[in-house]
């Protein structure tokens, strides 16, 4: 930042847990989003003319259209959440911005999500929900909604970072499943194995871990790389007793190809938080009784939101007394 005794001005583009708006506005030059609305691709190129630090979120798409014109002011991108994949992070460098993320405040919020979806659907209590609200439910019968139990079964993790460990841990001491796992480009991953749980054994393909999981739950980022990763070979690969959990990022299945596997019964059920075309959700999902449909909570507890809100601060803190942020993503 400059050595200008002016407070650095912040654009926030959401709404913030009200203890993080407090103290983005006692030590910054605040500009808040009082409506919460998502911002417009023409708002976000308004917000890099204007201020030093733009505190955004995964609902905010900044791309080479706001990055590479003239007169970019913002010097600090200061995401609050761990995905990137919103920010165009080369379009960014380039233009000599700094880009920050929250990782590990919310790797246990989300890892319980995953575990809660899967449960969700297993046991068909997102279907029994409805069922006791339309009014439906005529009384208790042995054979009534039976769904499958995850104990003892092949929980196959893809992407083994925190999160996808976290997972990989809680299933294997909850419900004692044998955790298969595959994450080939993940750097650290040969430091990270030892956090898994010790059953965990690594799945020598994706194929083999679609053939062989009960439980397919989704860790790794969206890159170019991961998109449509699930599409519809894969998932005739799996069985067709098998389950698919995204918690990770809408674009690493096609969505389409879902929907089709689940109408013909190619798999038999899906937990999402997650969409490919987010807020939209294919039409076709909705409908069915075999997938559960979360609005992207994952991290969306008080703590753990509050959690990403320090963790962006000190970012951004470090950042205006000219240090390197702790979660630097890219800098230029
Ligand atoms: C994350 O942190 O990436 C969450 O999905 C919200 O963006």
């Amino acid at each position: 930042m400059s050595a200008s005794s002016e407070r650095p001005i912040v654009f926030v583009t959401r709404k913030l847990p009200a203890s993080i708006e407090t103290e983005v506005v006692a030590h910054y030059d605040a500009r808040l989003n009082r409506t919460d609305d998502a911002l417009a691709p023409e708002q976000l190129t308004a917000a890099l003319r204007q201020a030093d630090i733009i505190f955004c979120t995964v609902t905010d798409n900044i791309r080479v259209e706001q990055l590479g014109g003239s007169g970019i002011r913002t010097k600090l991108i200061a995401n609050f959440g761990v995905g990137v994949n919103h920010i165009d992070l080369d379009a960014a460098k380039r233009a000599g911005i700094t880009v920050t993320n929250t990782p590990d405040v919310l790797t246990e919020d989300t890892a319980d999500l995953a575990i809660g979806l899967m449960l969700m659907i297993m046991r068909r209590m997102g279907e029994g929900e409805r069922h006791v609200r339309t009014g439906a439910w005529s009384g208790w019968r042995p054979t009534h909604m039976v769904g499958r139990s995850p104990r003892g079964k092949t929980l196959g993790v893809i992407g083994y970072g925190r999160i996808g460990r976290a997972v990989a841990r809680h299933a294997a001491a909850a419900f004692g499943m044998h955790v298969l796992w595959y994450a080939p480009r993940d750097p650290r991953i040969e430091d990270a194995a030892s956090a898994g749980p010790t059953n965990a054994q690594r799945a020598t393909s994706l194929d083999e871990l679609l053939q062989r999981a009960d439980v397919v739950s989704l860790h790794c980022p969206s890159t170019a790389d991961t998109k449509h990763l699930i599409n519809a070979d894969r998932l005739r690969m799996m069985k067709d007793s098998a389950y698919l959990i995204n918690t990770a990022r809408g674009d690493i299945v096609d969505e389409w190809a879902l929907s089709s596997a689940l109408r013909e019964q190619v798999i038999a059920g899906a937990g999402l938080d997650v969409y490919e075309f987010e807020p939209s959700v294919v039409a076709d999902l909705k409908e069915m009784e075999n997938v559960v449909l979360l609005p992207h909570l994952g991290s969306a507890t008080m703590e753990t939101r509050t959690a990403m809100g320090e963790r962006a601060l000190k970012n951004i803190a470090a950042f205006v007394a000219g240090d390197v942020p702790p979660d630097v993503v890219v800098r230029p």
